[in-house]
């Protein structure tokens, strides 16, 4: 069978790893591997050429995707997704497999249902709002680079006595802030799921500070859009100089960590044995260390925190 891979809206760490072992796996299953380059964009332009083991060699430990990605505004005009399936078919590709998060895979349902492309999507993207996985491509990472970061600062603010708001990445998903703010130990985390109590917090942090506090460490998910305000009210109410940190896209860069590179391959695996199933319009999740499909229909669902983690915010009050 010939069967491309692509990547679709922001890129994550592991996308490489990922790519390699869908290159190593087709081969030994007795497919054709292709690569879709630049995500939706080229498979409109027909950007579609063979993969060789020669193009995955020395890739494993860099971030981004050497086969490009791309948001596409032109996917939701149907002569767009017309061309895209004549390309494919002009190739003779009956699967693809395409690693992205929500919005690349409603973009599929919109292709599967209207052509018969063979369709397997791989959770990619460092938000984790992908409902029926515990992770998704490249969390792990930029956890790890919030971690540092958030390290880093911490430095600053002890020494300075001062307070850091953080600005965390995840549209509307606080997982990334909420698990950096538990891991770092951070005395505030405002995340769009949770109702912020500024009253208790005011309190508690005015009682802390008169017992000796020097530092104040806030992370702040993009989605609640109140890194500003949060800032204005430390340095205001609370009285602490602060200065705010947004740490924007070196969240989505850097060499995937290990678990991220096992997760590359295991995705990418579990994406190719679900094809020689006979599957198809499904998406790969990992739940309690396993690998695994559901239906794009579930993975469509709407994402929620795992409640274990937010009742570990409940420390943080
Ligand atoms: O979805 C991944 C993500 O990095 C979000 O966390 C962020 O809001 C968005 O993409 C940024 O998008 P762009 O790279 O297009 O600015």
């Amino acid at each position: 069978m010939r069967v491309a891979m692509m990547g679709s809206g922001g890129d994550a760490p592991g996308m490489n790893p990922a790519i390699k072992r869908f290159v190593e796996v087709a081969f030994e299953m007795g497919h054709e591997p292709y690569f879709i380059y630049d995500g939706l964009e080229g498979l409109i332009d027909g950007k579609i050429s063979k993969a060789h083991y020669k193009d995955v060699a020395g890739i494993i430990h860099r971030g981004g995707a050497i086969i490009g990605s791309s948001r596409s505004k032109r996917w939701y005009e149907q002569r767009y997704r017309k061309e895209a399936y004549e390309n494919l078919a002009k190739e003779g590709i009956e699967a693809i497999l395409v690693m992205g998060g929500d919005g690349s895979f409603r973009a599929m349902d919109v292709f599967r249902k209207e052509y018969d492309v063979g369709f397997i999507g791989i959770p990619t993207t460092i938000d984790n709002d992908i409902y029926g996985t515990d992770l998704c491509l490249g969390v792990d990472t930029a956890l790890n680079v919030i971690r540092d970061a958030v390290d880093k600062i911490r430095d600053t603010a002890s020494t300075f006595a001062r307070a850091f708001v953080i600005e965390t990445m995840g549209r509307e998903c606080g997982y990334l802030a909420a698990v950096s703010a538990i891991t770092s130990g951070a005395e505030v985390c405002v995340i769009p799921e949770v109702d912020f109590d500024k009253a208790l917090a005011t309190k508690i942090l005015r009682q802390e500070i008169a017992h000796g506090r020097r530092y104040i460490i806030a992370i702040v998910a993009e989605g609640t859009k109140r890194t500003q305000e949060i800032a204005s009210w430390l340095e205001k109410d609370i009285g602490m100089e602060t200065r705010v940190t947004v740490l924007g896209h070196i969240q989505r860069g850097g060499n995937p960590s290990v678990k991220d590179r096992l997760l590359g391959f295991g995705f990418a695996v579990e994406a190719l044995e679900a094809l020689a199933r006979g599957e198809k319009g499904r998406v790969v999740v990992y739940k309690n260390g396993k690998f695994s499909t559901i239906s794009l229909s579930e993975a469509l669902k709407p994402y929620v925190i795992d409640e274990d983690i937010l009742s570990m915010l409940h420390f943080l009050d």
